[in-house]
């Protein structure tokens, strides 16, 4: 299993105010980070703050939507002045189509939506605050992708993803391949940036049908937030181990 890193710092997570997110941020905090918890509705982030704060947790709100250039760059101003760096970034906020999604049918504003949430949000975000990255002693990235994202899985006979899906599963194939991308232009710089898969899940997304809680699929993410600096690099992770691209 992955080993982990004691040393603690200031992390953020996008799309925390619920779901896999909200435990991401929970679970960082129990481990005595100071969390930033990036919510693109500021009364529902201010409530999720409230709660971690009363379970313990060093938790403060970032006001963010990954699609909105000024709010991403609101959020860098809000990381610098409180740490002057972050240590760990989480791209966990994201979004779906509502299913079945054939592509025959798919409305091109939701894959635009999708495009937009799940993928350049995640570029937008990360360019923004890896300066403030690059000033932390051991900086991490974590991608929030998905099993159904693995073209390895997705052509394997016999492996059960769900139904077919035109517009989500693609938005994270790219989201993978961009992470690999990241992870070779940062290599050797101790920035490690890593894709998570939190299994299937039970929240908004999927309308509550996953089979995990949102405490068992945030573990991943909370892992490979922790990496120690001879962790991996540019590759996928979910709790049994590394998922095939
Ligand atoms: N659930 C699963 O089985 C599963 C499996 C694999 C991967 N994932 C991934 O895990 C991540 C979290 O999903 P979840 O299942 O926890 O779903 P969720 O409960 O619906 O949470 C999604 C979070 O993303 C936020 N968000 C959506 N669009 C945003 C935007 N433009 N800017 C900022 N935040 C935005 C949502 O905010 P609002 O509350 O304002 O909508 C919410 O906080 C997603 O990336 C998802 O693709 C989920």
């Amino acid at each position: 299993m992955l080993a982990v890193m004691s040393e603690k710092g200031i992390a953020l997570v996008t799309g925390a105010n619920k779901g896999i997110g909200y435990e991401v941020a929970a679970g960082l905090g129990a481990l005595g980070w100071s969390v930033g918890v990036g919510a693109r509705d500021e009364r529902r982030g201010t409530e999720a703050v409230a709660k971690l704060r009363s379970g313990g947790a060093d938790a403060f709100l970032v006001p963010l939507d990954v699609t909105d250039d000024a709010a991403v760059e609101g959020a860098v101003r809000l990381v610098r002045e409180r740490a002057g760096r972050l240590d760990v970034l989480v791209n966990n906020a994201g979004t779906a189509g509502g299913w079945p999604e054939d592509p025959s049918t798919l409305d091109l504003g939701t894959v635009r939506r999708l495009v937009e949430t799940n993928v350049i949000g995640v570029i937008r975000v990360t360019n923004a605050m890896l300066p403030l990255l690059r000033r932390s002693d051991h900086p991490r990235i974590v991608n929030q992708s998905s099993h159904v994202a693995s073209l390895t899985l997705q052509t394997t006979p016999g492996v059960d993803l769900g139904g077919v899906s035109g517009a989500y599963a693609p938005t994270k194939t790219h989201l993978n391949a961009v992470t690999i991308q990241y992870a070779k232009e940062l290599q050797g710089t101790g920035v490690l940036v890593n894709g998570a898969c939190p299994g299937y899940v039970a929240t908004d997304l999927n309308g509550f049908s996953g089979t995990q809680t949102p405490q068992e699929g945030a573990r991943i993410a909370v892992r490979l937030a922790t990496l120690p600096d001879d962790g991996p690099t540019g590759r996928l992770f979910d709790e049994e181990g590394e998922v095939p691209w």
